[in-house]
């Protein structure tokens, strides 16, 4: 095995360039929608009475754009770059590589026709029509063996612990998005899945959690192991506590699933057991972040000028808090309060915009400068940028959280002779000030994103940032 560095020039990094910027555009899309649909909730006369926008067509169009637009295309990016840069090789097939991004891209094509026609499979997270599905696995499956062979060609002995969280994320999706999405077609946009009735939920929902899991968790853990590190020019802080997350990660998180059904048809002990084995993920879930975090011990003076690296540690903290706060929700006593709430959805977006948003975009900032080879445009816009993302993400989940127990607490609340003190549509009245709240926050959000976009297509365009300008004028 040759330790030889290769030159920048011989890593296959267009199409890391391409779906960075894809990654972006579609953080946009998602957001927008996101935001649309959040806007429909607090004021329902904005769906103009036409059923393409309306809520239960965009909800999903939402979910994949950001979970599988955003999302995927951020993980395929950087995992391409990581394991490039961490095996010393480039890509094993470029081809391949750019096969992925395409297919990828087909997939979200399918999603932005299908969900507004109304075409679903109406399970969450994978309603997606089952062409699509098979397409999806045909994708997934070529960008793994593409990765696995970039892994087996390494000019390095070791494997860096990042690959390792990408591994497990590929492996584990593969094996959900096939079981889960297994089904009997009867027409090209119709089927039965093969499951039904509480076998139906509990595989639903075993995928459901684990696309949490693995997609949004995994895998972004991968990004945190390389980005922190490399941002705040330090090593990891422990290697070892990486390596017992990444195992306690793996083995843990498929046996969750169940904390989505308390109280319902499937065998009581099912749920119990979700919830236990959801309390025992705060250790390697905290153990991560704490390893995330102290990889700036000695460097925490980064933090005052360093916009990327305060993007990458407060999406850590946000990890910190929604893995603790999840296993509380799976709590049945809890969860007999905030399911169905908007605590839900509050946790979602601490989880969404907090973690996995954050590290994505401290992470596609850095990979920005390195790829094109040039200083960001305007440092200051990044600052703005994370001030807006980080207001607008904390006046979304305060408000999400405060109309979630108040609602619970509304549908619960009796009086003396066991009546119910509210009727459903006093709840629902109750909620607006907080939906048009979220609908705020997420516009800030949305607004941070555009300004990201135009940040690096200043950058990549090699314009110069105004002061920097100005400063060279004046010498
Ligand atoms: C501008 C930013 C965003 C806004 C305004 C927004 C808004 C919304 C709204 C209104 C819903 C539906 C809530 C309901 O059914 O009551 C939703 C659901 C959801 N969003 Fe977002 N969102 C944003 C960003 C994101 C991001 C970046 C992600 C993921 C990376 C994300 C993931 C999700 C998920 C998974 C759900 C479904 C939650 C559930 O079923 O419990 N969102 N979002
Ligand atoms: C140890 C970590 C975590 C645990 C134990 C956990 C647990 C939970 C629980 C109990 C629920 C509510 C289920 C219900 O009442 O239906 C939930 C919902 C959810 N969580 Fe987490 N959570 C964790 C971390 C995260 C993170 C980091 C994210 C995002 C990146 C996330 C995303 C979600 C989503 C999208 C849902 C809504 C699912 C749906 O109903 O559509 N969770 N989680």
């Amino acid at each position: 095995m040759s330790e030889r560095i290769p030159d920048e020039q011989e890593y296959n990094f267009t199409v890391v360039k391409w779906f960075s910027i894809a990654a972006v555009l579609y953080l946009i899309v998602g957001a927008l929608v996101g935001d649309f649909i959040a806007w429909e909730l607090a004021f329902p006369e904005l769906n103009l009475d036409n059923p393409y926008i309306s809520f239960g067509r965009l909800r999903p169009l939402h979910t994949n754009a950001v979970i599988f637009a955003f999302g995927g295309s951020t993980l395929m990016a950087t995992s391409y770059y990581i394991v490039q840069r961490t095996c010393h090789v480039s890509l094993w097939s470029n081809k391949l590589a750019w096969f992925t991004f395409w297919g990828w891209n087909a997939i979200i094509v399918g999603a932005v026709v299908s969900f507004p026609l109304g075409l679903t499979q109406g399970k969450e997270y994978a309603e997606l029509i089952w062409p699509i599905d098979v397409l999806i696995a045909v994708v997934w499956l070529t960008y793994m063996f593409n990765f696995v062979m970039t892994i087996v060609n390494r000019r390095v002995s070791h494997i860096y612990v990042a690959n390792w969280f990408f591994l497990s994320m590929m492996v584990m999706i593969t094996i959900l998005h096939v079981v889960n999405s297994l089904a009997v077609p009867v027409t090209l946009t119709h089927s039965y899945s093969i499951y039904s009735g509480v076998h139906d939920a509990m595989i639903q929902w075993w995928w459901g959690h684990n696309a949490v899991g693995f997609f949004l968790t995994a895998g972004f853990l991968g990004i945190m192991y390389y980005f922190v590190p490399k941002q705040a020019n330090r090593p990891v802080f422990s290697y070892r506590l990486s390596v017992l997350h990444f195992w306690a990660l793996s083995f843990g998180y498929v046996w969750l699933g169940a904390h989505h059904l308390q109280y319902t048809a499937l065998p009581d002990w099912t749920g119990s057991l979700g919830a236990a084995v959801s309390m025992a993920m705060i250790i390697p879930s905290w153990g991560g972040a704490i390893n995330g975090v102290m990889t700036l011990s000695g460097a925490w003076n980064k933090l005052r000028d360093d916009y990327v690296l305060r993007f990458l540690v407060v999406s850590l903290a946000f990890y910190a808090m929604s893995t603790f706060e999840g296993p509380v929700m799976s709590i049945k006593t809890v969860n007999a309060l905030s399911h169905y709430t908007d605590w839900t959805i509050g946790h979602v977006h601490s989880g969404a915009l907090g973690w996995v948003a954050m590290v994505s975009i401290g992470a596609i900032y850095h990979m920005v400068t390195k790829l094109w080879g040039k200083d960001i445009y305007s440092v200051s816009l990044v600052n703005t940028h994370f001030w807006i993302h980080t207001i607008g993400t904390i006046i979304y989940i305060c408000a999400m959280w405060v109309s979630g127990i108040m609602q619970g607490l509304m549908w619960r609340a009796t009086d003396d002779y066991g009546n119910l003190v509210y009727t459903f549509a006093e709840t629902v009245s109750a909620m607006h000030p907080y939906y048009v709240l979220r609908s705020v926050g997420g516009f800030l959000v949305l607004l941070g994103a555009i300004l990201m976009l135009y940040n690096i297509v200043k950058t990549i365009s090699g314009a110069r940032q105004p002061a920097t300008a100005a400063v060279a004028a004046k010498a």
